[in-house]
């Protein structure tokens, strides 16, 4: 359907939340590492080209937008929010020329393209004036009810909001998703029609369906095949639910695939996030954003990466940070190393206890194995990184680099003042400061020489015993 001009898609995001009770806008509170209106324009995408979706936004509309504009969605204002009838009000320019319109609730994140298709070519096979997707949950506490003609029949007689349901309405089951398809000539032959004479003294765009039924239009009603995908987000507690319903689907998703993921429920996966078989997942790791991770790799409890591609075979012990890096295959990292962005492991290349690197690449086999800092650094194939050494690579006004060659051995508690570079196969004694490029295979020290004073211990001892 891209591209095809008598359809648009309206997405309902203006509202404050007021039930969150946080400073953020609604539609921005995060599911599944994104936020909630991502998600929405994300399904809409598929069904029409981000040219022909209209977000209303109103409460901090700047910072919606600027949070979404790479969408390539268009924006309407919706100054002061006066419902969800408004919204579409507000809409009116917008939708005009189009034949159709489908709209979205910003606050309904989990619904898919597949449904939203579902619902327009129901829409399109009813010929109706409005079309309501709508599910049964097991608890449709707080949610619109669908009043239909009969069971069985797709007509719909109105939507009753939950604070005006009677008490033998508050038995109805099915829920309006906050979901609907409609015909733009009779919404907005209608859309004036509204009256703000109800509960919270707002224009609620459910009260269409009771309006075009009484002027003699088609509203009908089609059930979404999962209510898990319809569900709304309107309190912290909803969102972290639907948070881990993506989640668990992300795991579901992996484990088809062939990776073991032991205890799911405790770990964090985005969505986009590729796993390949054969990978081992231990409890509480967060693999986030775009995350690529290979084959037969053992990624250990407590390992947060994200943005990062990571090889075939290699271990990830307990307690790392990845961000922004690659990793080859067969690598080694952790426990407790923290791969800041730009890190480039090589192959077979070891990573150990407390290293933190950034900006830094380190060629195949090259070992750095307990409490270095690699920052700005380029460490050849087969080099050896001591315990405890540093490269200095800030000046207190700029960063510059360390280079070391191939072959290099770097003795512990050394100290490399960059930019500095030691070339291929040299030795670095162990708790030097290296402020001068070292030659290949030269062996390069600075520290200060041993002083030893034999005896030095009794004589001492003699001296404290015989006072002055
Ligand atoms: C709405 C429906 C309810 C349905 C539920 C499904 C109405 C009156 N009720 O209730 O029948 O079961 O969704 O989730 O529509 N918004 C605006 N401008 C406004 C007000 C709201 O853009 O002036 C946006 C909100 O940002 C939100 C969406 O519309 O994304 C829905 O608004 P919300 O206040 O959450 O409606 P509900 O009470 O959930
Ligand atoms: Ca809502």
């Amino acid at each position: 359907m891209e591209g095809n001009a008598k359809l648009a898609v309206v997405i309902m995001a203006a509202g404050k939340g007021t039930r969150l009770k946080s400073q953020r806008p609604k539609v921005l509170h995060e599911i599944g590492g994104k936020p909630l209106l991502a998600h929405v324009i994300a399904a809409a995408s598929q069904v029409v080209a981000p040219g022909d979706i209209y977000a209303v936004i109103g409460h901090q509309a700047e910072r919606v937008k600027a949070a979404v504009a790479a969408s390539g969605v268009r924006f309407v204002e919706q100054t002061e929010q006066r419902g969800t009838g408004h919204a579409i009000q507000c809409a009116r320019e917008a939708i005009a020329g189009y034949e159709y319109i489908l709209v979205l609730s910003g606050d309904v994140p989990l619904i898919r393209a597949e449904t939203i298709e579902q619902l327009w070519q129901f829409h399109q096979s009813e010929q109706a004036a409005m079309t309501i997707l709508t599910a049964a949950p097991p608890c449709p506490t707080g949610y619109g009810r669908v009043l239909r003609q009969s069971p069985d029949s797709p007509e719909v007689e109105a939507i009753v909001e939950q604070k005006s349901l009677t008490p033998p309405q508050q038995t109805v089951r099915e829920i309006n998703s906050g979901i609907y398809a409609f015909k733009t000539a009779p919404l907005l032959a209608h859309l004036d029609k509204l009256t703000a004479n109800n509960a919270h003294r707002e224009l609620y765009l459910t009260d269409m369906a009771g309006l075009l039924r009484a002027a003699g239009e088609r509203v009908v009603a089609v059930e979404a095949a999962e209510a898990a995908e319809v569900l709304g987000a309107n309190t912290i507690a909803e969102l972290v639910a639907l948070d881990s319903t993506l989640r668990a689907a992300a795991a579901s998703r992996l484990m088809a695939a062939g990776v073991t993921i032991f205890r799911p429920e405790t770990c964090v996966i985005d969505a986009e996030v590729e796993v390949a078989p054969d990978t081992v997942i231990e409890p509480f790791v967060q693999l986030l954003g775009l995350t690529r991770i290979g084959a037969e790799c053992l990624i250990r409890s407590y390992t947060v990466i994200e943005n990062c591609t990571v090889g075939d075979n290699v271990l990830i012990r307990q307690g790392c940070v990845l961000a922004e890096s690659t990793v080859g295959d067969g690598a080694k990292i952790g426990p407790f190393a923290h791969l800041r962005p730009g890190s480039q492991i090589g192959e077979d290349a070891h990573v150990g206890n407390f290293v933190e690197t950034k900006k830094a690449r380190l060629g195949k086999g090259a070992k750095a194995n307990h409490l270095t800092y690699l920052g700005d650094a380029e460490v050849g194939e087969g080099s050896n990184i001591g315990a405890g050494v540093i490269t200095c690579n800030y000046d207190g006004v700029r960063k510059h680099t360390t280079k070391i060659g191939k072959g290099v051995f770097v003795g512990s508690d050394s100290t490399l003042v960059a930019p500095v570079t030691v070339e291929d196969g040299a030795y670095i004694g162990a708790g030097s400061c290296i402020t001068k490029d070292v030659p290949a295979g030269a062996l390069a020290v600075g520290r200060v020489r041993q002083i030893t004073k034999e005896g030095w211990v009794a004589a001492r001892r003699a001296r404290q015993k015989t006072p002055e």
